[in-house]
């Protein structure tokens, strides 16, 4: 799936959430292929979400990295749940880069959140970042893109958008949410040159796991768990056996999309998830 030879240059993209994680690692390996990326990031924690998102420094880790690499990179503090925030960005950037050809809708946040417990504010951070934000995203580079009649949109569901597990039906809610849009918008767009698919993870290291509220909720048997103490638990949702990716493995499902061997790949999802897909019925 890794496509090296993928060429970009010359091409925008933009990706939200992109201070840290993934969304970095789809930066740093669009620029390394020619592209100039635009980065956004809330930049802040959020009052229902229990760990901490990017901050502004890892913003400007991110942008000097791509600068690095060779790409320009515009960079903006954007809540991808203010639609009209979202616009602006595209706006902005389509002025400094140029026009959008890349549009990576990666912006979300975990939840965990038992159906006893869960409360409406913990449901609609989840679902409006999740699920509304990935359609903000496509909402402002659409018309660009089918005006061209070209553009690649990727959106970020997760093995949990194929399956589930219990408590934490705010987070499967919105990333099935995240693969019903996804396939909706690929068939109003095809004719237009612009495809639209959805990358599916499984447990990927980044600081999504990777910190202290996520380790103490999976090991409550432990009194001082550290993230190696997860290995366990989350290679029994891979039947691989390896207990999480690493955020490169996305990124080569990321360049496919973007590749011009996938100019024919439209409302599709590609998991990544060391073989959950095998027990998934749709
Ligand atoms: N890490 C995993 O195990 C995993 C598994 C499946 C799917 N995913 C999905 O992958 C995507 C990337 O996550 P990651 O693993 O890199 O985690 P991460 O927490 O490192 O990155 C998510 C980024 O989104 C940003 N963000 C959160 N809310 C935002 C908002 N309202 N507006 C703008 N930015 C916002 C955060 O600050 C952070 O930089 C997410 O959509 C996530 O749901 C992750």
């Amino acid at each position: 799936m890794v496509t090296p030879e993928t060429s970009l240059d010359g091409k925008v993209a933009l990706i939200t959430g992109g201070a840290r994680g993934q969304g970095r690692s789809h930066a740093l390996a669009l620029a390394e292929r020619g592209a100039d990326v635009a980065i956004c990031d809330i930049a802040a924690d959020i009052a229902s979400v229990p760990y901490p998102m990017a901050t502004t420094d890892d913003l400007v880790t991110t942008a000097r990295a791509v600068e690095e690499a060779g790409g320009r990179c515009h960079t903006a503090i954007v809540d991808v749940r203010n639609a009209g925030a979202v616009d602006s960005f595209v706006a902005d950037v389509e002025s400094s880069l140029g026009s959008v050809d890349i549009a990576i809708a990666n912006a979300g946040i975990s939840a965990i959140t038992p159906i006893s417990t869960i409360t409406p504010e913990e449901w609609s951070t989840v679902i409006d970042i999740n699920l509304t934000g990935t359609l903000n995203v496509i909402r402002a580079v659409a018309p660009g893109m089918t005006e061209r009649r070209s553009g690649r949109i990727i959106t970020v569901s997760s093995m949990m958008g194929r399956s589930a597990n219990p408590a934490i039906c705010a987070y499967s809610a919105s990333k099935w949410g995240v693969i019903g849009l996804t396939k909706s918008i690929a068939l109003e767009l095809a004719a237009f040159g612009v495809t639209v698919n959805a990358v599916a993870p499984g447990n990927i290291r980044t600081p999504m796991i990777e910190n202290d509220w996520f380790i103490h909720m999976m090991r409550p048997d432990l009194d001082a768990p550290v993230f190696d103490d997860l290995a366990m638990p989350l290679a029994s949702l891979h039947p691989m056996g390896v207990p999480w990716l690493e955020p490169e493995e996305i990124t080569g499902a990321v360049l496919y999309l973007c590749s011009e061997a996938a100019r024919h790949v439209t409302g599709t999802v590609i998991d990544v998830n060391a073989g959950a897909s095998g027990a998934f019925t749709a």
